[in-house]
């Protein structure tokens, strides 16, 4: 696919089919977002594959009831490690570039999936202690955004989105 096809045809799914997403698949995936640029390339992130049926619920329920989480076959939980970026960017490493990382670490990991046929949401509302619990991560890995995998039930109309016009600023 093109890339320009790959970024018309995403769509936020929320309803997938009971069907497993291969090894293979996953493994590409994974890959991907492993390509994404991060702060001076200290990959300042950690990434959490949730596949457990009980540990998928819990993640639905952490994540203020949103239960189609827990009907996507796996879910990707991605972290910041800001120390990591703490170490060599202070502050704006800590707060700031561990988030980018690990934001577009996610990017590359959904657009992976729709190349694969596969359908995907970002998620960002959910409890980020009760994520950490259900992941068991160690404190200073803080999810920052989760991503149900799984095969598409459904086809979404495109959301409407701002024009260019009124989101791009030009300065000379
Ligand atoms: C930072 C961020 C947080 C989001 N959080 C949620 C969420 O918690 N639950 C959800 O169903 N969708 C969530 N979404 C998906 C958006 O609702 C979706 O991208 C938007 O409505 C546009 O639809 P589209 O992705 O199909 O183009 C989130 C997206 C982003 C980028």
């Amino acid at each position: 696919m093109q890339f320009f096809d790959v970024i018309q045809q995403r769509r936020s799914i929320r309803s997938f089919l009971q069907r497993p997403v291969a090894e293979e698949k996953l493994r590409c995936i994974l890959e991907a977002a492993n390509t994404a640029p991060s702060a001076g390339n200290f990959q300042s992130y950690e990434i959490y594959v949730v596949s457990g049926k009980r540990a998928r619920l819990d993640l639905a329920r952490a994540a203020h009831e949103q239960l189609f989480i827990a009907g996507a076959p796996l879910t990707l939980v991605f972290c910041t490690h800001s120390a990591r970026s703490a170490e060599h960017y202070g502050k704006r490493g800590e707060k700031l570039y561990s988030v980018q990382d690990a934001a577009i670490a996610c990017a590359f990991a959904m657009l992976a999936a729709t190349v694969l046929g596969l359908g995907s949401v970002w998620v960002g509302s959910f409890e980020s202690d009760q994520v950490r619990e259900v992941i068991g991560s160690p404190p200073g890995i803080v999810p920052v955004a989760m991503l149900p995998i799984g095969h598409s039930a459904e086809r979404p109309d495109p959301q409407e989105r701002r024009g260019v016009k009124d989101l791009v600023h030009w300065v000379q």
